[in-house]
């Protein structure tokens, strides 16, 4: 198979992807990028950080959208630039709108489809929101389907998925991370604002957040438990929380936190500053899907503040711990990885669960196979 679409939406997408492009294009071909364009601000930088080029870029972002008016802005526009260029086979990541729509309409355009990250569950139609049923819809269309975990095998096999078109390969975000880690981010330049806060000796906690089933009591009850940490550990502990674009989540957040003198809310960090910054914390507060599967191939401990979580993996190796998004269960598991030395050792150590960093190799040799 030498005729290859990618699909990029989002920003976990363009990171995601950026290793498999980069291992096409080792083997002497240049795959077509699609860009859906769903992220604008988001994506920007980061395409042109990792040097991504577009052969179509969509531009189909709208402020606050919905994710029907998205879904059908997608289905309209990829239709016409799978027409436009036909690749043999169109390669989706993960579980977003643009993965899903698009894997949608290559179905009905009659091109092959692959998962990248295929057979992440949590089990529950509607945690997340409304990921898990985006998965659930590429793996129903997709041909061939790229699992990051045996666990991840496990569950496509149980839905009756046949082995021969399952590959476990580990997740690409580890290639992404540890390629950048080693080779990109040293050459960054000097950020003042956040080398100041890493200069302080204090222990970096870095929080990001941004999942639509949190939206409202739960990202509210989730910025009084980061509120609670900065607050008790006013002279020790440095809080850094580049804040999601989506309003909701900036409304959520910024009446909480804002006043908190040692909490400092950013936008959004690029890819390699992002690294840079959690190559530096003690400790991540997050709900995203790619920094829990980062901060456990670098052995930095989480706490997840989500109900369900499709990354059990780490849970089991004891880096990360689901805390939900109960206020108090986020500070008494903060405290007790920031007080109590030998269980953060325990915690703290690097694991491979995610992948070798040896992922997108592993999909291009299957790829390159295929008739
Ligand atoms: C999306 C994905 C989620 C993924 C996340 C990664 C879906 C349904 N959700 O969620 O799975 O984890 O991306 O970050 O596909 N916005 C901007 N600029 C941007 C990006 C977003 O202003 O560059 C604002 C816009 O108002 C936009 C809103 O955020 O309408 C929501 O964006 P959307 O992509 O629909 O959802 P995310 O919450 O970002
Ligand atoms: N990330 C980034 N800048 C930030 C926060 C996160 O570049 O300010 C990166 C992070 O390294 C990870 C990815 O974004 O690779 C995760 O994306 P996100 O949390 O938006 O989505 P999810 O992984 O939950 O789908």
């Amino acid at each position: 198979m030498r005729d290859i679409g990618v699909v990029i939406g989002t920003r976990p997408e363009a990171i995601k992807m950026m290793p498999v492009i980069r291992s096409f294009e080792e083997a002497g071909l240049k795959p077509k990028i699609f860009v859906t364009g769903q992220h604008r601000e988001l994506l920007s930088p980061i395409l042109s950080e990792l040097n991504l080029a577009a052969t179509e870029n969509l531009d189909l972002m709208e402020d606050d959208q919905s994710l029907g008016d998205l879904s059908s802005r997608i289905l309209k526009n990829m239709q016409s630039a799978l027409r436009r260029h036909r690749p043999d086979l169109l390669l989706v990541q993960g579980d977003t709108t643009s993965a899903a729509m698009s894997a949608l309409t290559a179905f009905y355009e009659d091109i092959r489809v692959a998962h990248i990250e295929a057979g992440l569950r949590t089990f529950n139609p509607r945690n997340p929101f409304p990921e898990e049923m985006n998965r659930r819809l590429v793996a129903c269309l997709a041909d061939i389907h790229f699992a990051p975990t045996a666990q991840a095998e496990e569950n496509l096999l149980k839905e009756g998925i046949e082995s021969d078109h399952i590959h476990v390969v580990g997740n690409t975000v580890v290639d992404a991370l540890f390629y950048s880690r080693d080779h990109l981010v040293s050459r960054l330049s000097r950020d003042f604002q956040l080398q100041e806060a890493m200069d302080l000796g204090r222990s970096i906690v870095l929080v990001t957040g941004h999942r639509r089933e949190s939206f409202g009591a739960d990202l509210a009850s989730i910025c009084e438990g980061i509120r609670k940490i900065a607050d008790e550990f006013k002279d020790q502990v440095e809080v850094i929380y580049p804040v999601h674009l989506n309003p909701n989540v900036q409304s959520g957040v910024l009446p909480i936190l804002s006043s908190a003198p040692n909490v400092r809310l950013t936008r959004p960090l690029s890819y390699l500053r992002f690294i840079q910054v959690m190559l530096h914390s003690k400790l991540i507060i997050t709900d995203s899907g790619g920094v829990q599967e980062e901060a456990a191939a670098l052995g930095i401990p989480v706490l997840v503040t989500r109900r369900t979580c499709e990354r059990l993996e780490a849970v089991d190796a004891g880096i990360s711990q689901l805390v939900g998004p109960d206020a108090e269960e986020i500070f008494n598991a903060a405290e007790e990885l920031l007080t109590n030395e030998s269980v953060y050792l325990k915690r703290a150590v690097p694991s491979l669960v995610f992948g070798d960093g040896h992922a997108s190799r592993r999909i291009v040799k299957v790829l390159l196979k295929e008739e």
